[in-house]
């Protein structure tokens, strides 16, 4: 233990800047410094550190402290190891008292079990290094697979002898007792429980030993190819990622984690510099493990085995990631290649090279995969798009959904909005069964209410809860509700009319919305430079378009508008518009003061569109902008649809003359959808 003057010492050397400034870039901003927070994923610098009061704060996600309690939350360090992290930067000598056997019992139940496991480590190292049995059989199996020395300090590979005895008489000899050994599963039934094996640790984030692997050498043997250590008070398998600890700092500089199945795909991958790799220990992923991860990333790449069931293993399991936000993508090897196997096969060039080239959405991967196996087959393809659709409905992120709910229709040769359909009957089955564990979550709980006397104390937030609050602001994500569905219908306020179906994509309402920017707006200035007003903008973008109009009143009032413009040279005021002698003129003009702004829900999905229009006063020419960017794609695009159409109906009748012509207005709508979305910043498919 750490005497307290030692930690006083090393608190008062520690500076906030020094410490952060290790993991964190940071820029001095006056007295202070900034930087882009670790904590969460950010763009612009929120993270600031203030050396007079020698702490850190994030005005994005919250979290702030002392040197002390950032080194334990970013890097998952207990209190003494922090000090100790501190100390080694400050040159300081610790003043630690020695251990004796009544303060190990005063010691934490974790911490005891822990510095059992840690004999463990070094009595399998030793047996690897240090014995003719270990090195004529361990060692060498090691060498042969290319492991150095250096790696297997990093793991904590070693060996265990095929005696059963040794680690038990060699832990009791040193103090620890049988009964811990029993409960970290190393002893079971008074003898060694690894044995004949070779070892790897498995460590928590922290670096401890936690838990064990040992792997079987000889062929011959029916044992399973490796044995694990059981689940006790500090190994929770479903919380732990194997290789994380060493993962952790190259996970969160490339902002992306490779995930294999095995321990020794871990090791030879991170032997070949490629770091940021963890294993998932050939079972399927927990919310645990998904939780874990997002600490350090959000940019999941599984990496699987190039056979059938490695193919198969890629698919299981990743519901959890998706359902945790996590960005998955997937790399399947060459034929028979495991990552180690291939790394050694080809080396790290040639294997960063094949991960660039052949990573896939998983998504994407998900969805070709199934129509391949579907083939031609109607009912085994309605199968596979409905199990696509149910997976889509697991991300959360709505503007992500959209994206992918937009690309999936050209993929699966189906309907944007068929799709859309499905997803939403995806969510809404996902959230009826989330209500009813709820419920049934609820009754449980009254009823152990009933039976305890008193009401249990409110629980202090764990560590992982605090972890759940870190988001970013305005990321409005509070319960575990599934996510809203994909709303695709205008709104009630509006007359039902012939070309209702059209509402789904709220032509109808836009153009409305157009109006309410021309009353609200028109009469500003777009650009004072050409002395350009909004209306002139706005008016002379849709020129083009009027003809597409769904509502012919609308087409009609925007007329009004032109003609005021071209007659007087200045465009209408509110007044104009509100003594109009057109009464749905009029009628407009009250409506545009009194409806909230809000651009259709369809499009705030599928553009991204995040704007409240706060003060509309400041941003016209803002709104003007992304409005007629997103105005004319909705147009061009179902534009685009209809000429497809006449396409086909024209390849079928043989009019060549006419298809041609077709052919070459589909050539420019699709130009203008290009350079409609390279505005826009959205991803458009080529039809
Ligand atoms: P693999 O059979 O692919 O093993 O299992 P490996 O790690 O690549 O080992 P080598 O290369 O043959 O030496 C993948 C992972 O599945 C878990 C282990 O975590 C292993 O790393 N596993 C496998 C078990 O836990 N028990 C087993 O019996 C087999
Ligand atoms: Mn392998």
């Amino acid at each position: 233990m750490i005497t307290d003057e030692s930690v006083r010492e090393v608190i008062d050397s520690a500076r906030i800047e020094d410490v952060v400034g290790d993991f964190v870039n940071l820029r001095r901003r006056g007295n202070n410094y900034s930087g882009l927070c670790p904590f969460h994923n950010e763009k612009t610098p929120s993270f600031n550190v203030n050396p007079a009061r020698n702490i850190y704060k994030c005005f994005g996600c919250g979290v702030g402290g002392d040197p002390v309690k950032f080194l334990m939350e970013l890097e998952q360090l207990s209190f003494p190891d922090a000090i100790r992290w501190i100390a080694a930067k400050y040159n300081l000598q610790l003043e630690e008292r020695e251990v004796s056997p009544e303060v190990r019992e005063e010691l934490q139940e974790r911490d005891s079990l822990i510095i059992t496991n840690d004999f463990a480590r070094s009595y399998f190292g030793d047996q690897l290094h240090r014995t003719e049995e270990g090195k004529s059989i361990g060692l060498s199996y090691f060498k042969q697979r290319g492991f150095l020395r250096e790696t297997m300090d990093t793991f904590g590979l070693g060996y265990a002898p095929a005696a059963r005895d040794g680690l038990l008489r060699a832990a009791t000899a040193a103090g620890h007792k049988e009964e811990q050994l029993e409960k970290l599963g190393l002893i079971r039934n008074g003898r060694d429980f690894f044995y004949d094996r070779v070892m790897f640790t498995i460590h928590n984030l922290a670096g401890k030993p936690i838990a064990f692997a040992g792997r079987v050498l000889r062929k011959d043997v029916k044992a399973p190819k490796y044995v694990n250590s059981p689940e006790s008070e500090i190994y929770h398998k479903s919380d732990v990622l194997y290789g994380m600890h060493q993962a952790r700092q190259a996970v969160r500089k490339l902002d992306n984690v490779y995930m294999v199945e095995g321990y020794t795909d871990v090791i030879s991958l991170h032997q070949n510099g490629v770091k940021n790799v963890v294993a998932t220990s050939g079972t399927s992923l927990t919310t645990g493990q998904a939780k874990l991860v997002k600490r350090f990333t959000e940019n999941v790449t599984l990496l699987y085995d190039g056979d059938k069931a490695g193919i198969k293993a890629a698919l299981r399991g990743v519901d959890v990631l998706l359902t945790a936000d996590l960005n998955v993508r997937v790399v399947v090897l060459p034929e028979g290649q495991d990552p180690d196997s291939y790394m050694q096969a080809v080396g790290s060039t040639k294997f960063e090279e094949y991960l660039e080239e052949q990573r896939k959405d998983f998504l994407f991967f998900k969805a070709d995969l199934l129509l391949e196996e579907a083939g031609e087959d109607v009912s085994r393809r309605t199968a596979a798009i409905r199990d696509i659709g149910a997976t889509l409905a697991l991300v959360e992120d709505p503007l992500k959904r959209a994206a992918y709910l937009q690309q999936f229709s050209g993929r699966l040769g189906i309907q944007e909005q068929l799709l859309v359909n499905l997803v939403n009957k995806a969510i809404a089955d996902r959230r009826a069964q989330s209500r009813k564990d709820q419920e049934r979550e609820a009754r449980r709980r009254q009823r152990s209410d009933r039976q305890a006397p008193h009401p249990p104390t409110s629980p202090t937030p764990s560590e992982e809860d605090d972890w759940d609050n870190l988001r970013e602001p305005g990321w409005v994500n509070e319960t575990d509700e599934p996510a809203e569905p994909v709303a695709m219908t205008a709104p009630v306020d509006e007359p039902a009319t012939a070309s209702d179906a059209e509402m789904d994509l709220g032509h109808g309402y836009q153009e409305k919305f157009l109006l309410y920017l021309l009353v609200q707006h028109g009469h500003k200035s777009y650009d004072d430079a050409t002395s350009t007003s909004v209306a002139t903008y706005l008016t002379a973008n849709v020129a083009d378009l009027l003809g597409d109009f769904d509502r012919p009143r609308y087409r009609e009032i925007v007329h009004l508008v032109m003609a005021h413009l071209r007659e007087h040279g200045r465009p209408p005021d509110a007044s104009w518009y509100g003594s109009h002698p057109d009464a749905d003129v009029r009628k407009l003009a009250v409506e545009a003061v009194t409806s909230p702004y809000t651009y259709s829900p369809n499009w705030q999905l599928k553009y991204g569109l995040r704007l409240s229009q706060k003060a509309p006063e400041e941003n016209h020419r803002l709104a003007a902008e992304i409005f007629l960017r997103i105005f004319r794609m909705e147009k061009i695009e179902r534009k685009c649809k209809e000429n497809a159409a006449e396409i086909s109906r024209l390849e079928v009748a043989g009019d060549l003359a006419k298809l041609r012509t077709h052919l070459r207005v589909q050539m420019k709508l699709d130009e203008m959808r290009m350079a409609l979305a390279k505005e826009l910043g959205t991803v458009v498919l080529s039809r």
